[in-house]
């Protein structure tokens, strides 16, 4: 669902026309700016300990007195954080969401300035809270009925809030492209209909892309990438759509988006429990095509290639076998141990192919490793780079994205595991540190430019009763593309 946003500057909020108020309570409620009556009603709302001000506190109130809003929900953000803030506007427009309520208005509570940062916050809170799963399940009923979003802020603030608005806007949008395409069931989201969706984006915003089949792969030598996809009958995709806003002589920013749309292990085969998710081992090329739906919205002065291998991992008669050796679209050889290192496999060429557009960076995301779950659990994506000034802007762009990422090493030590007797490499190494030898065989095709890669094994999506795509990392990698502009 999408829905207008928009900035004023209130005269005194009680008599402001919505349908809900949310007002953000920081940890200091020394200084409320709020006039007479909502002042009141907090101030006895805490001295009567219903609402105390912890991270995840918040009181609802119904037509209080003397407020024109017939809702009004103080949130407590328990810190004085653009994270604390989110969390506490995202609590606020939950309680509300269910109601009749169709114009949410959001205001501190206290006196404090709002910025860009807390603006886009607002936005991708209210977006994230009131996504629904409908496409193959139109009975769902509608998160909310929320059509309009409003950031009550000062006349100082409303500049850099009006920025934040339209970034949000985009990051939410990329976000919510991110979810739709992931939540899809595997016999809807194809790689097929991935190259639609890149082409879709292409007409919206003028976008090139280009789409390769098996034939082209074949021409260029993907034997890695073709090993993978030779077990499904479903045709492989590898979709390239570029985003030119800088001179054609400027190097550009390469992402690089796992796109397997089912992945069952292969001859390899998975155990049965839960393999459903892996119809969201495409994650890392949503992510790809949410990122390149909100840079070409904001239109930053910068060249980005998005490159998605996509194809299914599936067991047939015509099916890769262990034990098999495949070449490389950069001529070194690959022996495959374990058919479910699949990821890897379309990835290599993939990094390969991108060296033709003589990258600033590029940037591969994928649900790469079960490991990397053990490792970070479900709240920080694995980065990988070797370069430095990657990694720190990386960690920015995790910080200002409220997508929190961490570095892991990759030491010469781990690449070890990966030799082979038949083959200048093998597809899996020791189980220990699997999501490190899965990012140092990566690494092997990564010499010519920066590089770094981000395994979103334990972040693009969410298990049991809110089973469903989190559209995680786009916000990250937009940040990560909007601070590359010169
Ligand atoms: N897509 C999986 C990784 C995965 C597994 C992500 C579970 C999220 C949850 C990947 O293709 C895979 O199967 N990796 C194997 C690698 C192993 C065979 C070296 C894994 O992690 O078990
Ligand atoms: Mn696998
Ligand atoms: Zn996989």
């Amino acid at each position: 669902m999408d829905f207008r946003h928009q900035i004023s500057v209130p005269q005194a909020l009680a008599a402001t026309a919505c349908d809900a108020l949310v007002l953000v309570v920081n940890s200091d409620p020394v200084e409320p700016m709020l006039d007479a009556p909502l002042a009141a009603a907090l101030a006895d709302a805490l001295a009567q300990g219903d609402l105390t001000l912890k991270a995840g506190k918040s009181l609802y109130l119904h037509r209080p007195a003397g407020v024109k809003a017939p809702r009004v929900v103080f949130a407590a953000a328990g810190a004085n954080t653009v994270k604390a803030f989110k969390a506490a506007v995202a609590c606020g427009i939950n309680q509300v969401k269910g109601s009749g309520a169709r114009h949410i208005a959001v205001a501190l509570a206290n006196a404090g300035t709002l910025s860009d940062a807390h603006a886009e916050a607002v936005v991708t809170a209210a977006r994230e809270c009131t996504y629904s799963y409908h496409h193959t399940k139109p009975s769902a009923p509608a998160a909310s009925k929320l059509d309009k979003l409003t950031l009550l802020c000062s006349k100082a603030d409303a500049k850099g809030v009006a920025h934040g608005l339209a970034r949000g806007h985009a990051v939410a949008a990329g976000v919510a492209l991110a979810r739709e395409c992931a939540n899809r069931p595997p016999n809807h989201c194809t790689p097929t209909y991935l190259a639609e969706q890149a082409k879709k984006l292409g007409k919206e915003y003028g976008l090139k892309v280009e789409v390769l089949d098996r034939k082209d792969c074949e021409k260029l030598g993907m034997g890695s990438f073709l090993a993978v996809a030779q077990g499904s009958t479903e045709p492989l995709k590898f979709i390239v759509a570029r985003y030119e806003g800088a001179a054609k002589a400027q190097a550009p920013v390469v992402l690089v988006g796992k796109g397997i749309t089912f992945d069952s292990g292969g001859i390899s085969l998975k155990p049965g429990a839960d393999m459903d998710e892996m119809k969201f081992d495409m994650g890392g090329a949503a992510s790809v095509l949410g990122t390149l739906r909100a840079v070409a919205e904001l239109k930053p002065k910068l060249n980005l290639v998005c490159i998605i291998p996509s194809c299914e991992n599936m067991p047939a008669g015509a099916a890769v076998k262990p034990g098999d050796v495949v070449k490389s679209m950069s001529g070194q050889t690959i022996e495959i141990l374990n058919t479910d290192a699949e990821g890897r496999l379309i990835l290599c060429d993939a990094l390969t192919y991108a060296e033709r557009f003589k990258p600033a960076v590029v940037v591969d995301i994928a649900t790469l490793t079960g490991a990397c779950v053990v490792a970070l659990g479900h709240h920080h994506s694995g980065l990988f780079t070797a370069d430095e000034t990657v990694a720190a802007q990386m960690h920015a762009a995790s910080l200002s994205g409220l997508d929190p990422c961490w570095r892991m090493p990759l030491d010469e030590e781990y690449d070890e595991g990966l030799k082979s007797n038949f083959a200048d490499m093998a597809n899996i190494g020791s189980r220990a540190g699997g999501a490190i030898t899965a990012a140092m065989f990566l690494r092997r095709f990564t010499a010519k430019y920066p590089w770094a890669h981000l395994d979103i094994a334990g972040t693009a999506w969410k298990s049991g009763a809110a089973k469903g795509s989190t559209g995680r990392p786009v916000s990250l990698l937009t940040h990560f593309v909007l601070a590359q502009v010169a």
